[in-house]
């Protein structure tokens, strides 16, 4: 079982269509509002590193601030360049606070 710790309160989340990004268990994670549903994603870009939080979203994707790697919010696969995948954390809504679960 993994343990679950607080991303942000439900008020702090990004709007529908947005991406913000939060910092738990000393963890960078992007948080996205897909049609008002959350996603948590690691923040940090495979690439090289770029902050996906402070990326935007196009369809279903984060698209990376520096070099535009895109990955969608669901799955966390790359849309480009295919192959690329980052890590996506179960999430959950529990008394006003986002969760995610950690390994
Ligand atoms: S660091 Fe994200 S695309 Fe280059």
């Amino acid at each position: 079982m993994g343990q679950w710790v607080r991303l942000c309160s439900r008020a702090q989340a990004p709007q529908p269509g947005t991406v913000a990004e939060a910092e738990a268990a000393g963890k960078l994670f992007c948080l996205g509002n897909l049609n008002g549903e959350l996603h948590a994603l690691n923040g940090i870009c495979p690439h090289r590193g770029g902050p996906l939080g402070q990326g935007v979203i196009a369809g279903e994707s984060v698209v990376c601030p520096w070099h535009s790697w895109s990955f969608n919010l669901k799955t966390g696969q790359a849309e480009y360049p295919v192959k690329q995948q980052v890590r996506v954390y179960p999430l959950k809504l529990e008394d006003d606070e986002v969760l995610v679960e950690l390994e």
